[in-house]
């Protein structure tokens, strides 16, 4: 290894879910992002050539100049479980065998080469292989602002692995306790995902914006039936009821029966059903994540929690792990899935491996509001514009420029934001984002019909200013969310009356009636899924949050991923320019850059039509 000079270690996720690039430098993340971005394929799995192109551009490095290539799991222990688990119930699952077989051989066995050949084949470093939970540990501790805390990491499946309570102190972490496939809380949550109709991999989120419609009134069935949970929150799943072991399905007939009919069927109406079913499992979820993490209370003594993983990215249930469990200060990687891996992969070789000290900032996390994608200048932006005879206002003042857009957005314009370098992670944090007057009653139906074109029961999340946020939200004054990853309910004062009519109400009929003066955000069980806002991260959105308050007294605004159904948040000028033209979005600002839809060449109906048409529904 080439000594006193930079270290370069290029962080790798592929081939499963969620591929993603991240190169660390000297310990710092220099950047991060997901192949999907630049790819334009939602959940791209492919290995992130594109990604890992941007890292090496980002810093200015060819493959050979980099020291370490990190992968973040253990090619040859998940072939191990994907054996063992065919062994286990063959002959069933024969077809599903064959069918893996190939893509393993292949390519799956074969990372390193794989890696070489993303990498332009002149890297020389060495190749790491992390195991999959270590990875999501190592990406919920290192970045945190702890110098020590308990480590929970919960997701689908990685080798053997699907849930984790570890330890982190200084630069090293330990994971102490496992719980093994095929008893998984992710799967489990991806299989009601599936039975509801949703897709697995990508509606867990829908369904877990479903249940506040419904009762739990399957979930004594689901603890009695479907699993025998124990007071530390490990968990047997009973097998006869799943079918994921062995076929590409989640579940069979028996758990048909057990809930009453066949699943839903995609893209048809969702019934009350559905949303007693989605109520149901997300109470069953948040009761093992609890215990889970009394657990690690009770076996770490720690006073900080970290988490990662899929399911850590269930800001409901992360809600009531603030507000209910022992631990004082909780931090969550944003990008908890599988993308994230790639960061914690990275980390771990720097800090555990290589043994470099961790200096750790009490106040500041390392993921810088995480920011880590592309950037793009407005020289770079003007260039396009001009290629697409886009019309365009340039304000060459940033006050001028938020002046304009807070007045667009009190006369109930849709704004596509775009500033900065793109956010890591699944949510948009005011970088790639959509914006809109969370006090517009119409606001919430118009942008899930008209400008992502997705399911009307789906809740906005409002991004507010940090110091405003525990006035309107149940959030203690010295905590925050700049995430996203928390869900807290909207205080009884913001709340508005309901008469007795309105109270009756149920299902997607509650949707009708104002919940809140901020009704664009206030979900029908008055939770919000909170982005606070502060100076330091979030620099010009914050400073146009504040500029919006000082003109309405309101210090929040709805906050949605720029993107619409199926389509991964918009990486480019030219992606932006896209979404916004194809949509009814009304204004489009791109760094210094103000567009009105009604200046713009109007897009051809066929060209609106092929642009959606790209997108698979998720
Ligand atoms: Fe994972």
């Amino acid at each position: 290894m080439p000594t006193g000079k930079t270290v370069n270690i290029l962080g790798i996720s592929a081939l499963y879910h969620d591929s993603a690039a991240t190169l660390i430098r000297d310990g710092n993340i220099a950047c991060a992002v997901q192949e999907e971005r630049f790819t334009r394929k939602k959940h791209d799995r492919q290995m992130p050539t594109h990604a890992v192109e941007y890292c090496l551009k980002e810093g200015l490095l060819k493959g050979e100049d980099l020291d370490y290539v990190v992968f973040y799991e253990k090619p040859l222990l998940k072939f191990d479980r994907i054996l063992e688990t065919y062994f286990a119930y063959a002959p069933k699952g024969f077809r599903q065998f064959l069918m893996a077989i190939p893509l393993w051989l292949k390519q799956k066995l074969h990372i390193p080469r794989e890696l070489d050949k993303a990498l332009g084949g002149g890297f020389r470093g060495k190749f790491i292989f992390t195991e999959h939970h270590e990875s999501h540990a190592a990406s919920a501790f290192f970045p945190s602002p702890f110098s020590e805390a308990a480590i929970v990491t919960l997701d689908g499946v990685g080798e053997w692995t699907t849930a984790s309570v570890g330890i982190g102190r200084g630069n090293k972490i330990e994971l102490l306790y496992e719980l093994h496939f095929p008893h998984s809380l992710g799967l489990l949550y991806s299989a009601f995902t599936y039975f509801t109709g949703f897709k697995v991999n990508s509606g867990e989120y829908k369904l877990m914006g479903l249940a506040p419609y419904g009762r739990p009134v399957y979930a004594d069935l689901i603890m009695d039936k479907l699993l025998d949970l124990k007071e530390d929150g490990s968990f047997r799943l009973n097998m006869d009821y799943f079918t994921y072991c062995y076929t590409d399905v989640m579940v069979g007939r028996k758990f048909e029966q057990l809930f009453g009919g066949p699943r839903r069927k995609p893209e048809s109406p969702i019934t009350q059903r559905e949303m007693d079913i989605a109520a149901s499992i997300q109470k069953v979820t948040e009761e093992i994540m609890l215990r889970i993490v009394h657990f690690a209370h009770e076996k770490t003594g720690m006073k900080n929690l970290v988490l990662a993983g899929g399911v850590a990215l269930n800001c409901v249930g992360n809600g009531r792990i603030l507000r209910e469990s022992p631990f004082e200060n909780l931090w969550i990687q944003p990008a908890a899935g599988d993308a994230g891996g790639a960061l914690g992969a990275a980390l771990f070789v720097h800090y555990q491996l290589l043994n470099n000290p961790r200096n750790v900032d009490e106040q500041n996390d390392m993921q810088s509001a995480s920011y880590l994608g592309p950037v793009y200048s407005n020289h770079d932006i003007r260039q396009y514009l001009d290629s697409v005879g886009a019309c365009y206002h340039f304000f060459e003042q940033e006050d001028s420029l938020l002046q304009q857009i807070v007045t667009c957005l009190e006369q109930g314009k849709v704004i596509g934001w775009f500033q900065g370098k793109m956010e890591f992670g699944p949510r948009a944090l005011g970088s790639r984002s959509i914006i809109g007057d969370a006090r517009n009653e119409q606001m919430q139906s118009r942008m899930n019909l008209k400008i992502k074109f997705r399911e009307s029961f789906r809740p906005f999340a409002p991004s507010v200013l940090r110091e405003q946020a525990s006035e309107y939200f149940k959030l203690p004054p010295d905590k925050e969310s700049p995430y996203m990853l928390l869900v807290a309910p909207v205080r009884e004062s913001k709340r508005t009356k309901l008469n007795s009519e309105q109270e009756k109400l149920s299902g997607i009929d509650r949707l009708k009636v104002k919940r809140s003066v901020v009704p664009g955000i206030t979900h029908v069980d008055y939770s919000a899924r909170i982005q606070t806002v502060d100076a330091k991260r979030h620099g010009r959105y914050y400073r146009l949050l504040q500029k919006f308050r000082q003109k309405t007294g309101c210090p929040l605004v709805i906050n949605t991923s720029f993107n619409i159904r199926g389509e991964p948040i918009v990486c480019s000028p030219q992606n932006a320019f896209h979404c916004f033209q194809s949509t009814n979005m009304d204004v489009l600002v791109l760094e210094n850059f103000v567009l009105y839809k009604n200046e713009q060449p109007q897009m051809k109906q066929i060209e609106i039509d092929s642009y959606l048409a790209q997108f698979e529904l998720d």
